[in-house]
């Protein structure tokens, strides 16, 4: 066979004839690199006849369709089942994300032994550390005399293809994607080429044998995985595990989910045997806040379907510069740029000479707008050396006329705050409906002045 070559780009996978600097796709530099091209109809050809052969050939009606529950495995691990979307997918793939040292090999062993337990047969390919490794992790996990497991340590894709077929397991993982090569194309491992091809016959083969199959990935400086759009495209779900490398909270993400919501967070410890479960995080992430103390706040998110009790931090000071910077760790930049705008224009606060620093607690990233009338006061909180009342939960989102605009779920998030002994939350006005009543006071607020006059001590 004639061997052409072409270039992809090591970001996104943009294919190109020739080599470019810059790519057009992704608009990232030096990016390009030649690799072996494979003829698209080939594989075109491999996936229809892969169709016909394992999937309905006959078109039925769709309500006659039967609804497998069985097809989902509960792992038992609470906090990983809810993110699944219920359990481990028959014949399903999980991409399994995170920056090297995170824990995903550590999550990868405890999901397969609790499988394992179940009876679930497990082909565990541990590509980038020797048997004896993954033995000693196993060890120190209490695992090691799981029945059940199988370890392989192989890179060649057609060799683990061979394990397969003669162990015959009803889940893999590979561990990790990045170091697993295809002998027949001549990119190194972990260029797009080879991650994009390797993934692409293991996702055939767990449809076509019903294997649930686990991909780990590690995740570049820009927080993709390599050749994430093409991965991402491939496989069912996208997991991303997640925290800071020096914090011993992780946090466990669906991106993407095709059989569950996205939006599902689950919270783990990493400690001396392994991640534990963190059932209630609120009260975790709480335990070390500074009691009277400026620049610190408390509020309700919800991830999912789950309320969540962060306390945000701000620190206000002095730019040494003239030139005043702002950081947000955990929370969105051109937000929190958008929100000191508002402080500025609407209610005379004058931050400009002024650095900004914001910071999530416990590592953890939210999205949720409703935490922006938290991070607006623990800013003005700071500036102001004031400090905010103790027992005290802000909800909710900002407009540009610093009006407080409504949230979501507001009454499971008032719950939560009750729950952990706070006695106080601020709420949007008009939020709540007549016939919701709680144990806990609820001051509605229309705009950050009227939050002011409630929630400062001194
Ligand atoms: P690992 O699962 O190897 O990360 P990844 O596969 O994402 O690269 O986790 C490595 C880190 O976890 C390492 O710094 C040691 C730590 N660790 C513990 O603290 N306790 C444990 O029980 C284990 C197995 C690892
Ligand atoms: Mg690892």
């Amino acid at each position: 066979m004639k061997t052409k070559v072409i270039f992809s780009c090591q970001n996104c996978g943009h294919q190109s004839a020739k080599w470019l600097g810059r790519c057009p796709d992704c608009s990232s530099w030096n990016s390009f690199v030649e690799e072996d091209f494979i003829e698209p109809k080939l594989t075109a050809k491999t996936d229809s006849s892969r169709i016909n052969e394992f999937y309905i050939s006959e078109p039925i009606l769709l309500k006659d369709i039967e609804n497998k529950e069985e097809m989902r495995i509960k792992t038992g691990i609470l906090e990983l089942d809810r993110v699944l979307g219920g359990g481990v997918v028959k014949g399903a793939v999980t991409l399994l994300g995170g920056d090297p040292g995170i824990g995903k090999s550590t999550l990868s062993l405890q999901i397969s032994a609790q499988l394992a337990g179940l009876g679930i047969k497990i082909l565990y390919v541990s590509a980038e550390e020797s048997i004896q490794q993954t033995k000693l992790r196993s060890e120190r996990l209490n695992i090691s005399s799981s029945e059940n497991i199988y370890i392989v340590n192989q890179t060649n894709l057609s060799q683990i293809l061979e394990y397969i077929k003669k162990v015959k397991p009803n889940a893999v993982f590979i561990d990790s994607i990045q170091v697993i090569f295809n002998p027949d194309i001549s990119s190194s491992p972990g260029s797009v080429g080879q991650v994009r091809e390797c993934s692409n016959t293991l996702t055939r083969l767990a449809k076509a044998q019903g294997i649930s199959m686990f991909i780990i990935g590690h995740v570049t400086k820009e927080g993709m995985i390599a050749g994430p759009r093409v991965l991402e495209h491939i496989v069912d779900t996208v997991l991303y595990f997640e925290g800071e490398r020096y914090s011993s909270y992780r946090i466990l993400r669906a991106v993407k989910n095709r059989f569950g919501s996205t939006n599902e967070i689950g919270v783990f410890q990493m400690g001396s045997s392994g991640l534990e479960e963190v059932l209630n995080p609120s009260r975790i992430f709480l335990a070390q806040r500074p009691k009277n103390s400026s620049g610190s706040v408390v509020t309700s998110v919800l991830e999912g379907t789950r309320p969540l009790l962060l306390e945000i931090q701000a620190l206000v000071s002095r730019s040494a510069f003239g030139y005043a910077s702002r950081k947000a760790e955990g929370f969105d930049y051109n937000r929190l740029n958008m929100l000191i705008a508002v402080l500025e224009k609407k209610l005379g606060l004058h931050l400009e000479n002024d650095d900004v620093f914001i910071n999530v607690v416990g590592g953890i990233k939210v999205d949720d707008p409703s935490c922006d009338l938290a991070v607006a006061m623990v800013i003005i909180s700071s500036f102001k050396e004031k400090i905010i009342k103790d027992n005290a939960v802000l909800i909710g989102e900002i407009g540009l006329a610093a009006e407080i605009r409504n949230v979501a779920q507001l009454p499971l998030r008032i719950k939560e705050a009750q729950k952990l002994g706070f006695t106080q939350c601020l709420v949007p006005k008009d939020n709540l409906s007549p016939e919701d009543k709680f144990d806990i006071e609820v001051t509605p607020v229309r705009n950050i002045q009227e939050a002011m006059e409630v929630v400062f001590n001194n």
